[in-house]
């Protein structure tokens, strides 16, 4: 596996692919990987000849300076497991070399970040298009691989990539979990013994919601998870909604005439938690 921090090699050593006709995998990452991200980077070797993983922690993603200071990271292992999993290029940018001046541009992304992570994150995503667009204009992939357990950030990447007329495919790939349920996260490691027990509530909860679906309406299944979670001693709900897959907009009354998500967000303890799951799967 090559390693590269900066963009003008990366350039450099991708031209020499593209002109060998070889399609090019894009994995872009925070680090601090677990088996969610190695799913991201099997897909995208069986799919392509070439695959690029980065690792760049974005600071304009970050609405929470502690977040950003306490996201964990372990440069040492990250490369071991890549090379494990036969990435070919790994691309670890620094600060300079991502936001060499301020990123002052403002992306539009219509309701898709009214609700949710939107609206308990402001600025998230836009820091998400700034570093995303900055990433596939400097790998210029082929296909580019995200986790659907960001199901929001999903939506908003095929948005961009639509607007900004980018000619990469975007590759959502299935939410990877632990043993007992709890969806894989780098935040995962940052949690506290005791509320790493309980969180495997989140996806309980999930897993209740849509055993419900049939015979309860969109508040008591709210009501229902405020319960269910409030009442695990170190978890607080910080919002359960249920949305329409393709478009989020949050759905009144449940048929089977519309894909529907149940998305939610929960601290545990300091740390915040996603998840979410198509309920009729
Ligand atoms: O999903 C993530 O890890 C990040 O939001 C991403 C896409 C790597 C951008 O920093």
């Amino acid at each position: 596996m090559q390693i590269i921090k900066y963009i003008s090699d990366l350039d450099t050593v991708l031209a020499e692919f593209r002109k060998q006709g070889k399609p090019i995998g894009f994995v872009p990452t925070m680090g601090a990987l677990h088996d969610g991200h190695l799913s991201l980077i099997n897909q995208s070797v069986s799919d392509n000849p070439v695959t690029v993983a980065s690792i760049y922690v974005n600071p304009t993603q970050f609405n929470d300076q502690t977040d950003l200071k306490n996201y964990p990271r372990n440069p040492g292992t990250d490369r071991k497991l890549l090379e494990s999993v036969k990435c070919n290029i790994l691309f670890v940018p620094d600060d300079k070399e991502m936001y060499p001046e301020k990123d002052n541009r403002v992306f539009d992304f219509g309701f898709l970040d009214e609700i949710m992570e939107g609206e308990k994150r402001p600025g998230h995503f836009n820091g998400v298009a700034q570093i995303v667009t900055k990433l596939f204009d400097a790998v210029k992939p082929d296909r580019a691989y995200f986790g659907k357990k960001d199901f929001q950030q999903i939506a908003i990447i095929k948005k961009i990539v639509g607007d900004l007329n980018y000619d990469i495919e975007i590759i959502a790939c299935p939410i990877v979990r632990e043993k007992d349920g709890l969806a894989m996260s780098s935040r995962n490691t940052l949690l506290k013994e005791q509320e790493r027990k309980e969180a495997v509530k989140i996806y309980e909860t999930l897993q209740q919601i849509q055993k419900r679906i049939k015979y309860t309406d969109i508040d008591e299944l709210k009501k229902y998870a405020l319960k269910a979670i409030n009442h695990t001693k170190h978890l607080k709900l910080d919002y359960l909604q249920i949305v329409n897959t393709k478009t989020l907009i949050p759905v009144n009354k449940i048929t089977k005439k519309e894909p529907v998500t149940a998305c939610i967000a929960v601290y545990a303890g300091n740390i915040r938690l996603i998840d979410n799951l198509d309920l009729f799967t």
